[in-house]
């Protein structure tokens, strides 16, 4: 189980007219993941980006895509977003009817697996793969837009998914997802986090300085 906090800048508040710019920006200031988040304005009221423009990106860093997928139905776009150079694919389990299948099917391309529980989503919904998996997402505001503000009440959900993962010895990360900021990120990976994604934090707080905000939110 790693120790180490990850940071994962959320490319959704960036600036979406220099992505390529942005995300070697991101990766001179110290990111470990880029999270992208992908909408389709289905599964959630907001769109995003595409495969398409992944594959534009993923030429401009090594760094780990992060993609998380706020989509649905999800599996019939699970080859695209694999081949487009996502490394980490993230799906919510109310987006497939068969979640072993999605998961399968992100395996089928080698990439590695996350499940995001949305705020109200149940630990049960996503208990059961927790040995299949490499990554939970646990979002701690309602997908679809960045700038929200963070829900403590997923901190218990957080600390009994941290509990069932270190009582099993999986080794699979926790990554949580919306409104963090230098103020609720040391209670979130004291909950069990290792990875923090952040937007508006990261891009907005000290002027934009994306290394002074990566590095408040991994030490603070
Ligand atoms: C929301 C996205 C989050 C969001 C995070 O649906 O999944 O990744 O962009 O942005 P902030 O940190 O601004 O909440
Ligand atoms: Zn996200």
């Amino acid at each position: 189980m790693d120790s180490i906090i990850k940071i994962s800048p959320s490319i959704l508040s960036a600036n979406f007219s220099k992505l390529g710019d942005e995300i070697l920006s991101l990766e001179k200031a110290g990111a470990d993941y880029i999270h992208i988040d992908v909408m389709d304005g289905h599964f959630v009221p907001n769109i995003t980006i595409g495969p398409e423009v992944i594959k534009r990106l993923r030429p401009v860093t090594k760094k780990t895509f992060d993609v998380h997928l706020m989509i649905a139905p999800v599996n019939n776009f699970i080859k695209d977003f694999a081949e487009s150079g996502a490394d980490i694919i993230t799906f919510h389990p109310e987006a497939t009817d068969n979640v072993d299948e999605t998961i399968k099917l992100i395996r089928k391309y080698n990439k590695k697996v996350g499940i995001s529980l949305k705020p109200k989503s149940k630990i049960s919904l996503i208990e059961n793969y927790l040995d299949k998996i490499d990554l939970v997402l646990i979002m701690s505001v309602e997908p679809g837009f960045g700038g929200q503000k963070f829900m403590p009440e997923i901190l218990p959900k957080l600390k009994e998914i941290k509990k069932i993962i270190n009582e099993r010895k999986l080794n699979v990360e926790i990554e949580v997802d919306g409104g963090i900021n230098f103020q609720n990120s040391k209670s979130v990976k004291e909950s069990g986090a290792n990875v923090i994604v952040s937007g508006s934090t990261i891009f907005k707080e000290n002027s934009g300085d994306l290394k002074k905000n990566i590095e408040l939110l991994r030490s603070n």
